[in-house]
């Protein structure tokens, strides 16, 4: 049975289904660069491909005759229940896709039950989206301007409440994400206005969304970096400021004493880092390759999840991201041996087509979609999920 609210929220998206519908209406509100900088992947976008094709290389193995009236999808991550198996993955600069959007995403997230994860380089400041819902924050960090700048962010996300410290290591410079250039972000970003001018078509068709980033103060820096002297971190500086601030193993010592809770490490694709993970004493990682946006050639996440798990052995917890699009997804990452999964596009797309309304009606469709898969495998709860309900045999579906 549908709540009220979700019924609600399909009614008012009639031409919504799935979240590739999101995808279309996103591309019709926003300007090119903007929804190329959420759709995007690194050059040749072979392995934002992979992520998503290799679900369809996983089939399920359903146990037929089995009653299952209603699923439990309630997961224990790092001692803290959502209520559902996936959580809203960093995404950055959400404010870009819609007026406060960080607010929304958030705000949409915990009241389906499930976790929020704010980016460093989020448009909004962080207490401001602790402010607008009590439910579970975790803060992702990168360390631009350095280590001085990421304390003092920290103890900012710290005192306002997040919980868990999620800290990305697969940017020590920003991916080649072509799209992005085809359509202007270098002259947009640094406020070239001759530069920008060939790409001007893009907003002229776009008046709603120029209008609302207008209302919106049109946000262009990242306002929890503060950089010394410069104050809050100017947007067009991501690239160059990444490339002189590089994240190593090492840093896991102060980032351990000054954050004092669990850290999660994002972005191990490999066994061998994810010991490494263990040995730098954090608590948990998420086997993700940024979506596909940073190195391209890189194997989908799901195929190196098993890898991963089986360096970890239980040592820690594991979760992974990419390619998420429907709820069958999550099932199979979860069956195969992820702790719960987070999703990107699936709401960025979502948030760019229609606010937090938008990201509600997406966590709605994956939910459905999750309660779906695992009444027709037979399976009465998420935390029931294991191998015996998948297969990796290649010999299903030959590409
Ligand atoms: C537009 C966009 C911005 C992103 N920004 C960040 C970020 O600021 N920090 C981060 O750790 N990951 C970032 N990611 C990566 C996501 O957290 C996540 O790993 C990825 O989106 C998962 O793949 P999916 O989009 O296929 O679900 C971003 C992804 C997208 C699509």
């Amino acid at each position: 049975m549908k709540s009220d609210r979700s019924l609600a929220r399909s009614v008012a998206f009639p031409r919504v289904i799935n979240v590739h519908d999101f995808r279309r209406l996103a591309k019709k509100r926003l300007p090119a660069v903007v929804f190329a900088y959420i759709d995007g992947g690194a050059e040749d976008e072979v392995t934002l491909r992979e992520n998503v094709a290799a679900f369809g290389d996983i089939t399920f193995r359903p146990r037929q005759c089995v009653a299952v009236r209603s699923c439990d999808l309630r997961t224990t991550v790092l001692g803290e229940t959502f209520e559902l198996p996936f959580l809203l993955a960093p995404v950055g600069f959400c404010r870009m896709f819609y007026p406060k959007g960080e607010l929304h995403a958030a705000r949409a997230a915990n009241e389906a039950g499930t976790g929020y994860i704010l980016s460093t380089f989020s448009g909004t400041r962080l207490e401001e989206v602790r402010a607008a819902t009590s439910g579970p924050l975790w803060f992702q960090l990168y360390v631009p301007g350095g280590r001085d700048v990421a304390e003092a962010t920290m103890a900012r996300a710290k005192a306002a409440g997040y919980t868990v410290l999620v800290v990305t290591i697969d940017t020590p410079m920003s991916g080649m994400r072509e799209r992005d250039f085809r359509h202007g972000v270098r002259p947009i970003l640094q406020k070239d206005l001759w530069g920008s001018l060939p790409y001007a078509w893009q907003f002229v068709t776009r008046p709603r969304w120029v209008l609302d980033y207008c209302a919106d103060g049109r946000p262009s820096v990242f306002p929890n970096v503060e950089l010394p002297g410069k104050g809050a971190m100017p947007c067009g500086d991501v690239g160059m400021i990444l490339e002189s601030t590089i994240v190593t193993w090492d840093d896991f010592r102060w980032m351990r004493d000054a954050w004092k809770g669990p850290i999660v490490v994002k972005g191990v694709h490999t066994g061998d880092d994810a010991k490494r993970a263990i040995d730098a004493g954090t608590q948990g990682l998420v086997c993700s390759n940024h979506g596909g946006r940073q190195l391209d050639g890189v194997p989908a996440t799901l195929r190196a999840l098993p890898e991963v798990l089986d360096a970890v052995n239980g040592r820690i917890e594991v979760l992974m991201d990419g390619g998420i699009r429907r709820g069958g997804d999550v099932v199979k990452a979860i069956a195969l041996g992820a702790k719960a999964v987070l999703v990107g596009r699936a709401y960025a797309w979502a948030l760019g087509a229609a606010g937090g309304p938008g990201v509600a009606r997406a966590i709605d469709i994956l939910r459905t979609d999750i309660v779906r898969t695992l009444r027709l495998l037979g399976c009465p709860s998420i935390r029931d999920l294991d191998r015996s309900y998948i297969s990796t045999d290649s010999r299903h579906y030959p590409r």
